[in-house]
C-alpha cells in the first residue's frame, strides 16, 4: 500500500479518517457516460461547469468523454483549468476591474478564452487589455431570460453590444449566453420545461434580432443540471453549461426526472464521537465540511437517524431504538448541495467497491477571485 499524506491507498472505507469528504468513483464515471451519451445524439454540445467538482482530473475525464471544453465562473477557477492543460474556457460571468482584465489577457496566451458581457464599458475594457497583449477574447452577450441576474435586457441592447463588440479590436463577437437558473430546480419535470423552453424562446429571438441585422451568432449557450435534456435538445443551442450532474447532491436528485438518470457520488464520512443520551448520537461533520442551504443533509442507508442540527464541529442526530451506532463507529451522509459542500475540502478521497483507489486535490476550491 501507498502512503497518500495520512492515508493509504488501498484501505477500507472505514479506515479513512474523518470527516472526509469521499467520491464514489463508479458514480462518479456513470453519471459524466450518461451525460455524455445524451449529447452524442441532440446538435449541442456539453461544456460542464467547474463550479461544482473545481478539480482538474474530473474536467479531463468529461472531455475524454465528449464535452468541447470547460465552463468557470471564476477567473481563478480558469487559472487552475488551464494550467492542468484544458484549452478551452467559457468563464459564464462577468470579468470586471483591471487586475482581473489583466490576468484574463494573460491567460488568454495560453488557451482559448470566451467570456461573458453585459456592459458596454467592461467591452472597452476588454477590447483595450486585449489589444496591449496582442489577444483575441471571444465575447458572448449574456441576456436576462428570466433568472434577474446578470445579462443585457432584451432588444436594442443586445443589438447595441453585438455592434461594439463586432468593432473592437481584441475582441470576436461568438455569441449569446442565457443560464435559466430560475428553472433548473423546478420541481414538476412538465412545469420546468415550459418554463425552460420559454427562457431559451428569449434568447432564440435575441438570435434571430441580431441575424436579421447582420451579426452572425455561432454560439448559444445557457442549461444547467435540471435543464441539459430540455435545453439541450433545442436546436437553436449549441452549449450547455450543466455541472452538478457528475458528482449530484440530493436536491438535485428530489426533482423529477434528475434523480433517476444521475446518482450521487458524494458523501461524507464521519465518526461518531459521543452518544450521551440514548437517542441522541453526535459526530466530527458540522457545517465546516458541508452546507445547509437547502434541507439537512442526512446519512446514507441508515433508516431511523435523523441530523437534527450542525453546529461547526459537531453534527448532532436523533436516533431511534433501532439504530445500533457506538462511538467509534462511521456512516456515510449525504450533502444536499454538492457545489457549495466540495468548496469546503481540499481533497476528495476516491473509493471504489468500499477501498479507497485515490485521492485527489480540490484545486480550484476557494478560488473566488
Ligand atoms: C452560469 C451558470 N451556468 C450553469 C450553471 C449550472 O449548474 P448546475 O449544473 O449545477 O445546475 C450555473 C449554476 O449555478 C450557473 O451559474
Amino acid at each position: 500500500m501507498k502512503s497518500n499524506g495520512n492515508v493509504f491507498i488501498g484501505v477500507d472505507i472505514n479506515e479513512i479518517d474523518t470527516p472526509a469528504l469521499l467520491l464514489d468513483l463508479d458514480i462518479l464515471e456513470a453519471n459524466i457516460a450518461k451525460m455524455a451519451d445524451f449529447f452524442k445524439g441532440v446538435k449541442a454540445e456539453l461544456r460542464p461547469h467547474v463550479k461544482t467538482h473545481k478539480t482538474p482530473i474530473i474536467s479531463h475525464k468529461q472531455i475524454e468523454a465528449g464535452a468541447i471544453g470547460m465552463t468557470c465562473a471564476k477567473l481563478s477557477e480558469a487559472e487552475v483549468m488551464v494550467y492542468s492543460g484544458i484549452r478551452d474556457i467559457l468563464i459564464a460571468n462577468q470579468i470586471v476591474g483591471r487586475q482581473k482584465i489583466a490576468r484574463l489577457v494573460n491567460l488568454a496566451k495560453h488557451a482559448d478564452m470566451m467570456v461573458a458581457v453585459d456592459n458596454p464599458q467592461n467591452v472597452d475594457d476588454l477590447s483595450a487589455a486585449a489589444m496591449t497583449k496582442g489577444v483575441i477574447l471571444r465575447i458572448l452577450i449574456e441576456v436576462d431570460t428570466g433568472l434577474n441576474r446578470c445579462g443585457v435586457e432584451t432588444g436594442e441592447a443586445v443589438l447595441n453590444l453585438a455592434q461594439q463588440i463586432s468593432q473592437a479590436d481584441g475582441l470576436s463577437f461568438a455569441g449569446l449566453m442565457g443560464y435559466e437558473g430560475h428553472c433548473v430546480m423546478i420541481q414538476n419535470r412538465a412545469e420546468r420545461e415550459r418554463e425552460t423552453l420559454k427562457s431559451v424562446q428569449i434568447l432564440v429571438d435575441m438570435k434571430h434580432l441580431l441575424e436579421e441585422n447582420g451579426f452572425p451568432v455561432e454560439i448559444m449557450s445557457g442549461g444547467g443540471t435540471g435543464t441539459y435534456d430540455i435545453t439541450g435538445s433545442h436546436t437553436e443551442m449549441t452549449e450547455i453549461q450543466a455541472g452538478s450532474y457528475a458528482t449530484m447532491d440530493t436536491q438535485y436528485r428530489s426533482i423529477e426526472g434528475i434523480g433517476d438518470t444521475f446518482d450521487c457520488a458524494l458523501s461524507i464520512l464521519t465518526t461518531v464521537i459521543s452518544c450521551p443520551q440514548p437517542d441522541r448520537i453526535v459526530t466530527d461533520a458540522g457545517m465546516k465540511v458541508m452546507t445547509q442551504e437547502f434541507e439537512p443533509p442526512q446519512p446514507k442507508n441508515i433508516i431511523g437517524l435523523e441530523l437534527v442540527s450542525l453546529s461547526e464541529e459537531h453534527g448532532k442526530f436523533k436516533a431511534d431504538a433501532s439504530v445500533n451506532l457506538k462511538v467509534g463507529d462511521k456512516f456515510g451522509i449525504l450533502p444536499t448541495h454538492g457545489c457549495t459542500t466540495i468548496n469546503l475540502h481540499d481533497k476528495f478521497y476516491c473509493v471504489r467497491n468500499g477501498k479507497l483507489e485515490c485521492v485527489w486535490e480540490i484545486s480550484a476550491r476557494g478560488k473566488s477571485q
